[in-house]
């Protein structure tokens, strides 16, 4: 008697230990394709922060040691993600590389916005909030403002004309 209410409770608990299972691994999967894929975006908040520390020559000069000091390992020596420890980091498994902060496209993003992501980090990238004060990555990001050309393109200058539409009726 004992023994048939046991494996009748048995049964459903142990489907529900598959269920559960095969859940965390549909969850694990979903939450690795975000990470791999997803864009990183500072909330705007964030990102209406104004640098306070004016960007001339001392402050490069000191964001420049603190950028080898704590970012060229990953970012590398120009900021293109090829630095000696780029090509070991993953996140839940999968490789990912570091952000290339000497593309122009860099500049579409706020100096707040650049603070926000040094602040808080995103595994692998450790958030620098605690290790490196509020001037200090600042002043690091006036220093990676040095790595990429300011390519403006959306300058309306370039703009074709444009033409009138003649329209002609059959
Ligand atoms: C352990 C490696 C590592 C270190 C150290 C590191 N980063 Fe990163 N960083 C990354 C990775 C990986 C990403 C890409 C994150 C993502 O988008 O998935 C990244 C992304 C970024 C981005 C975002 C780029 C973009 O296009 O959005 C910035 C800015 C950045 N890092 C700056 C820094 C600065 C400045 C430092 C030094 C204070 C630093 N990182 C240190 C690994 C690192």
């Amino acid at each position: 008697m004992k023994r048939s209410i046991l494996t009748h409770l048995t049964a459903p608990v142990q489907l529900g230990a598959i269920v559960l299972l095969l859940g965390s691994n549909l969850y694990i999967g979903l939450a690795q394709d975000n990470g791999a894929s997803q864009v990183w975006v500072a909330p705007s908040r964030a990102a209406r922060k104004s640098n306070p520390i004016t960007a001339d020559t001392p402050s490069i000069a000191k964001g420049k040691d603190l950028y080898v000091a704590a970012c060229f390992p990953c970012h590398g020596p120009g900021g293109k993600g090829d630095g000696p420890v780029a090509g070991t980091l993953e996140r839940n498994g999968v490789r990912v590389r570091p952000g290339n902060l000497s593309d122009p496209k860099l500049w579409q993003e706020t100096d707040g916005a650049l603070f926000w992501k040094l602040t808080e980090g995103k595994t692998p990238m450790p958030s620098w909030g605690e290790t490196l004060s509020e001037e200090q990555r600042w002043t690091i990001i006036n220093y990676v403002r040095t790595l990429s050309s300011k390519t403006d393109k959306t300058d309306k200058t370039d703009k074709p004309q444009e033409t009138a539409k003649t329209e002609t009726k059959p």
